[in-house]
């Protein structure tokens, strides 16, 4: 008697096509590369997206965000961004309020969200839980910032450079301070959109030696040194972030190693004449970076946070099917 062959596994049977957006590393040049003109159009048609660039059914699709960490710009940003899409979105849930809060499974929490709304953004303490949520939800869940990385951030990044500066690919971006989650991002951006990142960072906080060794083997032009002179030298672009990420405790620690990385006028003399400066927000001023160079003419910061929107409407519409 033949064996009974054994059914797939649901999960695997769904998961392949379900539209996750969970880190720039996990895509080819070519997605990222349309996402980010497709948010460069959204930006130049304003409020409304035009009905040719919108996914399928969006007038009954729901977004659900899910916070376990604050956020202005992320909650805002997203918000606005399924509306102008054509879509809805529910008031963003604080996990605390949540029975996620009181040990409710993220899986569970994953299977029940995802019968209700049809793309769920998640900003969550650990990285796991994220993967967590999107191996158990029936809908796309995008990564609204972990401890490992924060991808909508660097496609917002991107079309800011790109709207200063045209195409990224082949520039020179200096990060200097921390090697956080911002900063693995920036890696896996580099990588993707093919331009030279210089990361200038004390050795104490370089960023995951797994993600910089992922960089070498995709042939990514990514460099470190502690030397925030050297990583600076002739860039296109100067890009920091706070020394204390949401979560973090060895507050005093971190000033002391990041004293010496704060971007003032003089580390900025050393970019190229008209380089800009980028900082995803919050800034602290007089720690990462002097109030001068935030507030000065070189900063690009409003813009920034400004295309969190126009970003955000692209990668909302490909999670929900639009190429
Ligand atoms: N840059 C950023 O993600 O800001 P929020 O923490 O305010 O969302
Ligand atoms: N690195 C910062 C980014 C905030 C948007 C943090 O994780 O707190």
């Amino acid at each position: 008697m033949a064996a009974k062959k054994a059914a797939p596994p649901i999960a695997k049977a769904i998961k392949p096509k379900i539209r996750h957006f969970l880190d720039l590393s996990d895509f080819d040049s070519s997605t990222l590369r349309k996402m980010i003109d497709n948010a460069h159009a959204m930006k130049a048609a304003g409020r409304r997206v035009p009905v040719a660039m919108r996914p399928e059914g969006i007038e009954d699709k729901v977004l659900l965000m899910v916070f376990e960490k604050p956020s202005t710009r992320t909650r805002i940003s997203f918000d606005l961004a399924m509306r102008q899409l054509g879509g809805q979105s529910l008031a963003p849930l604080n996990a605390s309020d949540l029975q996620l809060g009181r040990g409710e499974t993220v899986a569970d929490t994953a299977r029940v969200l995802s019968r209700y709304g049809d793309v769920i953004m998640l900003r969550a303490n650990s990285h796991e839980k994220l993967l967590d949520l999107a191996a158990n939800s029936r809908v796309p869940v995008i990564n609204g910032l972990t401890d490992l990385s924060h991808p909508c951030q660097l496609m917002a990044d991107i079309l800011t450079f790109e709207e200063n500066k045209g195409k990224i690919a082949g520039s020179t971006v200096a990060w200097v301070g921390d090697g956080n989650n911002v900063a693995t991002s920036w890696i896996h951006a580099a990588v993707r959109f093919g331009f030279k990142l210089r990361l200038g960072v004390p050795p104490q906080l370089n960023p995951p030696a797994a993600v910089l060794e992922w960089a070498r083997a995709e042939g990514g032009k990514v460099e470190l040194t502690d030397d925030p002179d050297a990583a600076v030298r002739g860039a296109d672009c100067v890009v920091t972030d706070t020394w204390v990420s949401m979560g973090q405790t060895d507050t005093s620690r971190r000033k002391q190693l990041l004293g010496p990385y704060s971007v003032d006028k003089g580390l900025l003399r050393l970019a190229s004449k008209d380089a800009i400066f980028l900082h995803d927000l919050p800034a602290y001023r007089g720690h990462e970076v002097s109030a001068e160079v935030i507030d000065g003419p070189q900063s690009r910061v409003w813009d920034e946070a400004e295309n969190r929107l126009h970003a955000q409407k692209a990668i909302l519409a490909w999670c929900l099917g639009k190429d």
